[in-house]
């Protein structure tokens, strides 16, 4: 809940300023107050009228407002918020942002206020990539700016990619958090992600296909609401979400000994696509081509992590998930596996080739617990990350 709180919500002028006006419902339904404030590109996009109206205040646009100013000057304007909401963030704004200028009102706000900012960026996929952006990024975070999104997705201006702004719903959740609020806030989760490389010899190695995309998101979406996350992570070809302790790992048997290492915790997810075997003896040279003669390679299995975290008598997290990466049989394959490794919930997906699921952006997962199995519809793997750590708040909640 969020009664008590005010909210100054800079609206920007990008497409997804008609996505702020359902954020100001959400943030009124939980009980904030919304001070909304409009730069002139936001009010090509959405009328001061509607904003006004659903915010149930005045709606403030212009920095030089005699009327305002004899109102509420807005060095105090800036300052009688619990939190600063920047929604969309767009590229410009994040760039006057990060320079600290201050040629109107949303801006002269930023600048001369002393309340916590968190903002949610939406813009282009190239303008976010862009060095410029990812440079103010930085030195906005490194000033202290919390940062909800971008999600991936299509995109109004017909690209896909990261650059498509936080649905309503996620944004209250990083504003909860930011408030000290998130469901979550105080609990421990650790998450498993991306491959394992197991080496052949000091340049070789056995790798799989595994993005790391989904325990990225995972993460990210556990932090947002408010958990102390480790993230544990093969060599992963997405980045770690921001807002979490990451442990680098190579090979199974480190993540292992990172996943021992990060307990206790209230909650874990092994969303890693863990090796299952690794080469005996690997060399401490090149093996080397001989004409005519083939190497032949030795296994060894690898620990089981999630078999050996969910069988842990004391120390067991009291939420264990783990994931089915499956071709065949799905379902049946993920029930049984839940029942093998003795974890709580196993999040099952298919990945034959033809799903486009591994390595991919999108999702279709069906999550199995002892209550039975729920098919979730296919969404990008933000919505599914978000949707899972929803779950465990809730689960974490109730006990
Ligand atoms: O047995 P399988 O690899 O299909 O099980 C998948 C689940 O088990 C995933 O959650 C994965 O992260 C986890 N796992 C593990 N350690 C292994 C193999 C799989 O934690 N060695």
């Amino acid at each position: 809940m969020l009664s008590g709180k005010r909210i100054l919500l800079i609206i920007g002028g990008g497409i997804a300023a008609y996505k702020a006006l359902d954020l100001i419902r959400r943030l009124r339904e939980r009980g904030a107050a919304v001070t909304p404030v409009l730069t002139a590109a936001a009010a090509q996009f959405v009328t001061p009228l509607s904003v006004s109206a659903l915010a149930g205040e005045k709606v403030y646009t212009e920095l030089f407002d005699l009327t305002d100013e004899a109102e509420m000057g807005h060095i105090q304007l800036s300052r009688v918020a619990d939190l600063v909401v920047v929604a969309p963030a767009t590229a410009d704004l994040m760039a006057k942002m990060a320079q600290g200028l201050a040629g109107d009102l949303a801006t002269t706000l930023l600048l001369a206020t002393d309340t916590p900012v968190l903002i949610a960026p939406a813009m282009n996929v190239r303008m976010w990539e862009h060095a410029a952006t990812q440079r103010n990024l930085a030195t906005l975070r490194g000033d202290g700016v919390r940062v909800v999104g971008p999600n991936e997705g299509d995109m109004a201006c017909g690209e896909y990619g990261p650059g498509r702004m936080s649905e309503p719903l996620e944004i209250v959740a990083g504003v909860e958090a930011a408030l000290g609020q998130g469901p979550l806030q105080g609990r421990r989760v650790l998450v498993t992600s991306g491959p394992t490389h197991e080496p052949i010899d000091p340049v070789r190695y056995i790798a799989n296909r595994s993005s790391g995309a989904q325990g990225s998101a995972i993460a990210r979406a556990l932090a947002v609401l408010g958990a102390e996350v480790t993230f544990v992570t093969g060599p992963a070809g997405v980045p770690p979400p921001d807002g979490v302790a990451v442990v680098r790992v190579q090979t199974a048997r480190q993540m292992r000994d990172a996943v021992m290492a990060a307990l206790p915790a209230d909650a874990a997810v092994f969303a890693a696509a863990v090796a299952d075997w690794h080469v005996v003896g690997d060399s401490r040279s090149k093996i080397k081509k001989v004409a005519g003669t083939l190497p032949t390679l030795q296994f060894a299995e690898n620990p089981d992590i999630l078999a050996e975290v969910s069988q842990l008598g004391t120390g067991r997290p009291k939420l264990v998930v783990g994931f089915a990466a499956e071709t065949d049989d799905v379902v049946a394959n993920a029930t049984a596996k839940r029942v093998r490794k003795g974890c709580d919930w196993i999040v099952a997906n298919d990945v034959s080739p033809a799903t486009g699921i591994m390595g991919g952006t999108e999702n279709a997962v069906t999550l199995i617990s002892d209550a039975g199995a729920e098919v979730w519809d296919r969404a990008g793997k933000d919505v599914v990350a978000t949707r899972l750590a929803a779950r465990i708040a809730d689960a974490l909640g109730k006990g």
